[in-house]
């Protein structure tokens, strides 16, 4: 970055999503704190469900983004920490281990028990994204968050395993590098979201996050701090836009406009005389579309998507996770009645998630469409302090997994 103040003290999160590109920029005013000093927000064009599908239209849309933030922040981005999802996104839960020597725990031996961890058969063409301690082992009795220091015969790591597709991520970071932005970091969105969003409380207690989003859903649990389980669902709000623009037969944007005005996943008898005028999809005649009819199409794609959390909570056990419930963010959470339907489905407490922005920007930003780029945020911040993932474990493991992360800067 190119800015009256040092190069290291700015920060900047960018989102590529299927509806929207996000540009953050923000200066690091203390070790825990940052001033937002940019905001840059484009339509999203070339990116479907979640993964770019033309790199031209992609890399004119981010630099869309980039400009207004540019302009904003008084600065020029170089670089920025990139959001990642998709379908070809994977996860799986993984173990190592690894005898002591000297009987005493050092840095080397958590190296050497997460790289254990980590030597496991990836599908073709799938590369390790995240490496995420859960938790470890001494002489299989004490759990413990950072085993560095102490005593033993024996050191056990559980770690979450994230893939992505080596192709998926490399069109990516190629697009960004074509709009003139290095990645110097990139992040599941979901984990990106959930550090927005969720509470310290709830992160220990058990919770689940969905980030409902246009072209993805993007699920994540948390329990005693660390990750739990994370999963993409191709199924989010564009698709219900598409379904109410096929059955109405009006265009995309009036279906937008219906969704979001008028649209439910509750139906209310006053619904049922309502009629709202919407262009026909040929855009030459107008037609009258019942509001009722509207839920009728959008109760069926969120029962589809509520299924299919039910059924990954169901097929990995993972109910008593949870006991504080599913926190909802992503533009698709605004869907009036979402909440309560995710009650009535999943039969656990639900919340609607705002990224917690400094007072300053609530206007801005505390929306949960912010919420992977003002978590992409908190983890530059984060990364500044030589201390990614400080949440789930100590410091020095941390730097260690960082740079065991940082397999993304290969492609650059
Ligand atoms: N008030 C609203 N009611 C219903 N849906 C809404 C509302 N506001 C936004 N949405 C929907 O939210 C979606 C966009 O959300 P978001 O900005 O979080 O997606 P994205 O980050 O671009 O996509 P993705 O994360 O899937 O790549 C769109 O489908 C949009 O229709
Ligand atoms: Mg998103």
């Amino acid at each position: 970055m190119k800015h009256q103040s040092t190069y290291t003290d700015i920060l900047v999160a960018l989102d590529v999503g299927t509806t929207k590109m996000s540009v953050l920029v923000a200066q690091k005013v203390a070790e825990d704190s940052l001033n937002i000093i940019g905001i840059g927000k484009a339509p999203s064009y070339g990116v479907s469900r979640g993964m770019v599908v033309d790199i031209a239209q992609a890399v004119h849309a981010i630099k869309c983004a980039v400009k207004e933030a540019e302009l904003m922040a008084g600065c020029k981005i170089e670089s920025a920490t990139l959001g990642i999802s998709g379908a070809h996104i994977q996860s799986l839960t993984s173990h190592g281990m690894v005898p002591i020597k000297n009987g005493r725990i050092r840095a080397h031996d958590v190296v050497a028990v997460l790289a254990a961890a980590k030597a496991v058969v990836l599908a073709e063409g799938q590369q390790i994204l995240h490496v995420l301690p859960q938790y470890y082992t001494i002489d299989s009795t004490q759990r413990v968050t950072d085993p560095v220091g102490m005593f033993g015969v024996r050191l056990e790591a559980q770690v979450h395993i994230i893939t992505g597709s080596v192709a998926a991520v490399q069109n990516l970071v190629r697009c960004c590098t074509a709009a003139g932005v290095g990645v110097s970091d990139i992040m599941l969105q979901p984990l990106a979201s959930a550090d927005a969003v969720l509470s310290r409380d709830e992160r220990e207690l058990g919770v689940a996050i969905l980030d409902i989003g246009g072209g993805t859903s993007d699920f994540a649990i948390y329990q005693q701090g660390t990750i739990r389980h994370t999963k993409i669902f191709p199924v989010a709000g564009n698709h219900i836009t598409h379904d109410i623009a096929l059955c109405v037969r009006t265009t995309i944007k009036d279906a937008e406009r219906l969704k979001m005005d008028y649209g439910s996943t509750l139906r209310l008898p006053s619904d049922m005389h309502q009629l709202i005028e919407v262009e026909m999809v040929h855009g030459e005649e107008k037609t009258l579309v019942n509001i009722d009819e509207v839920t009728r199409i959008i109760e069926p794609r969120v029962a589809e998507l509520f299924m299919m959390v039910q059924k990954e909570i169901e097929k990995h056990h993972l109910e008593h996770l949870m006991p504080a419930g599913m926190v909802l963010t992503g533009g698709g959470s605004l869907l009036r009645g979402i909440k309560e339907t995710a009650m009535v489905a999943l039969r656990i407490p639900a919340r609607v998630g705002i990224p917690h922005v400094p007072p300053m920007f609530k206007e801005a930003l505390s929306h949960p469409m912010n919420a992977t780029g003002y978590g992409l945020l908190m983890q530059a911040l984060k990364k500044s302090k030589g201390s990614a993932l400080r949440d789930i474990s100590g410091p020095l493991v941390n730097r260690i997994l960082y740079r065991m992360k940082s397999w993304a800067a290969d492609f650059f």
